[in-house]
Parts: structure tokens; sequence; C-alpha cells
């Protein structure tokens, strides 16, 4: 096990927003030769559909946190139920007697996630509130629970059904799951009422109670290695429970844990590789053999980082379905996409369906036109690498495979298609021609010691221009 301590990165400002995770400063090279064959294959797909969906899209308000008793802007409780904290758990918890979303076909999110150039997903199978999408035989907070009416549907175990739909597209599939669970008392004990998000007792004072917890998580992380189908990825969410050990007090949010709250993943990965070898293990924030890769959110970091990442972000302002939610234009994403992959990492983006089991149709239309980007583009994408001496130049950013560079350029809102272009390149790559994805032109260049010089004839652009690709191939 090779263990790198990276110093020099220049990441991400610490975040006084405690929703946010930093990435880590250390990465842990997996010592299972599978793992990492699989982190080298999914590491090639670059672009993934991550999907909040729970009982809390009825009422539109974000995921879980609105039952965390923390006072922060993400946790606030709203409509009629707001100013009791008991009796909006307990409406919050009824939502599962009226969550029925008829409306839920994967197959159509499955066709326009892969239309849009997305290769892998990964879905909420439980989010922190507890409330399992799965058919899980640990509790009746469920999907399939005779308290919902979706439990009646043929499609009623809606983790299978997305699982199943995407892989028939060739997805590679991730299962979201929450550590810590607002729902069972051997989290929330009801003895003493929760005050933030860790769990509300002692686990070193109540060892039977946390170890029935830590049973409860195992025995529902192998309910989803093994009745689910095929899985690459146990993406684990909650990075606050954790062993004490694993604190790091740089990072503000990780000082605010109260407990220790270790639930044995040495125990829970082995189990879990020997249902689904070689399975990728997302243990957020926790450095180490389970962290396989790292997962800055809603943001990009600075620069190139060696190791595996990938970026979550949201296509609204939010994680879960809010009714007219703002959604980023799809020239957003796609200089997200390129930027992110210029710089060794992933896009995880997340869209979350509504409470009838649709998405809205901007997210449709959205997906739809990065899908012509990439069906033009998609080579500067794919089994693509990145290079640290191929850093940002304002608006470019750089890829490359064997014999080549593909030079990005990333257009701005209103910008018109420039006829001249002149970018930096590192000494001695000797380039011997330049192409313009998606257009048969010819293109003169002149190269001196570090850049070259080229001109377009922007009558014959590609058909969408959000970003322009130039093929750099080399002698
Ligand atoms: C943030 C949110 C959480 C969400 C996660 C996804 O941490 O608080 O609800 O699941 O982002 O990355």
């Amino acid at each position: 096990m090779k263990k790198y301590l990276l110093l020099f990165i220049t990441v991400l400002s610490i975040s006084l927003h405690a929703q946010e995770h930093n990435a880590s400063l250390e990465y842990t090279v997996p010592s299972d030769p599978l793992v990492r064959a699989k982190l080298s294959e999914w590491g090639k797909v670059k672009f993934g559909l991550l999907m909040h969906w729970g009982t809390y899209s009825q009422w539109g308000v974000v995921e879980s946190w609105s039952l965390c008793p923390e006072d922060e802007g993400w946790t606030q409780r709203r409509g009629p139920y707001a100013s009791d904290w008991f009796t909006y758990k307990t409406a919050y918890e009824n939502l599962q007697t009226t969550f029925n979303p008829v409306k839920f076909n994967p197959e159509r999110w499955a066709k326009a996630a892969k239309d849009a150039g997305m290769k892998y997903v990964v879905f909420t199978t439980k989010h922190h509130d507890g409330f399992n999408m799965f058919d899980t035989k640990q509790s009746d907070y469920k999907i399939t629970s005779k308290k919902s009416p979706f439990s009646s549907n043929p499609r009623a175990n809606v983790a299978k059904e997305v699982f199943n739909a995407f892989r028939n597209e060739g997805f590679m599939t991730g299962a979201y799951f929450s550590k810590p669970d607002w729902n069972t008392p051997d989290y929330w004990w009801k003895y003493f009422p929760p005050k933030d998000r860790n769990v509300s007792y002692d686990p070193k004072k109540y060892p039977d109670r946390w170890n029935a917890f830590k049973k409860f998580t195992y025995n529902q992380i192998e309910e989803l290695m093994t009745d689910y189908g095929k899985m690459d990825i146990l993406w684990l969410d909650g990075g606050w429970v954790r062993p004490f050990s694993s604190i790091d007090t740089s990072i503000e949010w990780q000082r605010t844990i109260t407990h220790n709250q270790d639930i044995d993943m040495p125990n829970i990965a082995a189990m879990a590789r020997t249902h689904q070898p070689g399975l990728l293990v997302v243990d957020r924030t926790v450095h180490g053999e389970y962290e396989n890769y790292v997962t800055p959110e809603q943001q990009v970091p600075a620069g190139y980082l060696p190791y595996p990442w990938e970026s979550c972000m949201t296509l609204g302002n939010s994680w879960s379905y809010v009714p007219n939610d703002q959604y980023k234009s799809s020239r957003k994403v796609i200089h997200l996409l390129t930027d992110i992959v210029s710089k060794n990492g992933n896009l995880l983006l997340n869209i979350g369906p509504g409470p009838d089991g649709e998405w809205d149709a901007n997210a449709y239309a959205r997906l739809e036109e990065i899908g012509k980007w990439m069906a033009i583009n998609s080579d500067a994408i794919y089994n693509a690498e990145a290079d640290p001496k191929l850093a940002r130049q304002g608006k470019w950013v750089f890829t490359k495979k064997d014999k080549c560079i593909y030079a990005i350029y990333q257009l701005a809102e209103n910008e018109v298609v420039p006829s001249n272009y002149s970018v930096s390149i590192p000494q001695g790559i000797m380039v011997k021609d330049v192409q313009l994805l998606g257009s048969a032109q010819k293109i003169k260049f002149a190269q001196d010691k570090n850049a070259i010089q080229f001109s377009i004839d922007v009558k014959k652009s590609p058909s969408t221009t959000e970003a322009l690709v130039f093929k750099l191939n080399l002698k």
C-alpha cells in the first residue's frame, strides 16, 4: 500500500459551509488489483449521473436536512409543521404514506443520460432521513412498505429498477448510501432527542445500541451488494460517521463531530467485495483504503490532482427536486466537464426526480444539448488523459491521448466564434496538423518555440460551439 502525502496541491478553500466536504489531502492507492482495474475503467468514462430521490420531493424541499436540528441555512424548516420539531419529524416521515411516483420510468432517464454521453449512475438508495428507496428487510421505512402507495406498483423496488435500466444501457452503477440514518432508533435514539446530525447517544456508553446500528448498516449494505445485480461503486455519504481517529481537525465541519462513530469499514468493505469483486468503495472524506476516489462537492479543484477524483455537482441549485429550480446551461456543464477532465477528474452531475417520478422538462433539454456537443467532441473526453504540464490557459483547457493533444476553447455566452487562435504548448512537443472536431476544413498553422497560431473559416464551424475542440496531432 503506497501512501502519498500531497503537500503541494492548490486545492479548495476551507469551506465554512459545513454541507460541503473538502477534497482529501491524502490518497491511498487501493491494495486490491481488481479495485485498481475498476478504478482505471471508471476513470476513463468521465461523466456520470447522480440522482437524489426520496419522499422529500413531495414537499420540494432539501433532501433530509430539514430534519436536522442544527441552525444552518440549509436545515431551515418551512410550512405548517415547522414550529415544532417533533411534529415536523412525524409529518416528514408520514410522507411515506403519500409517495406515489406513478410516472416512474427509469428507461427514459437512462436513454436521456446515455444520449448526453453519461456512462455511470449513482442513485440514492437511502439518504440521511433513513427512507429506503429499496426493498430492505431491516426497516419498514421504505418505498416497498405497505404504508407506501407505490408498494403495489410492480416497479416498487425503485433502486433495483434504476440500476437495471441503466445497466441495460451499458452504465456502471453506484449505490449512494448514507451511513447516518435519522430514522432508526439505533442512531437517533428517542430517549435522547437529537441535537445535531450526529448519533444522539454516546456509543461508548451504550455499546449494544451502537452494535445494533453497525449490524443494521452492514445488513443493508449486504442486501444492496447481493440483490441488485452487478455493482461498481458503493458511494457512502455522511462523513461524520467515522472513527474519531480519522478526524482532520483542520477541517471545520469535522471538529463538530461529537462521538466516535466507527461502523467498521474494513468489515463492511470486505463483505461487499466478496459479493462484488473490485467494488469501488467511496467512504467520502475518510482518507485511506476505503476512499477509493476523492469527491469534491459543488466545486472544481484549482488544478490537476494526481489521484482519482470526481466533482459531484447539481444541474439545478438543489440536490433534491425543487419546483422551478434553475438549471445550469448546457454551456456551463460542458465547460465544467472539459475543465474537470483536463484536471484528471470525473463529473457526476445530479438531477433530482420529482414526486411523480419524472424529471423537469428542462433537465431533458439540457441533456439533449450536452449530447449534441458530446456527439462531435467526446474523443476529447472518454479515455483522455490530463497532464499537469497542460494546465488551463484562460479559456483553453487540454486533454490528451497517445499521439495528440485536444486543445479545447471554451466559448463564453454571446461570444462569436473567433477566427484567429494562439495557444501555448510545452516546448518539445511538435504539432503535425490541426483539426477542428465537427468541421472538415483544412487548418493552416504556424508553430514557434512556445505556441501555435492558426485561423479557421468560421462559416465552417461545427454545429455546436459551446466549446471548440482542436485536435493537435503530434509528430
Ligand atoms: C451535500 C448534501 C447532501 C448530499 C450531498 C451530495 O453533502 O448535504 O444532502 O447528499 O451533498 O454530495
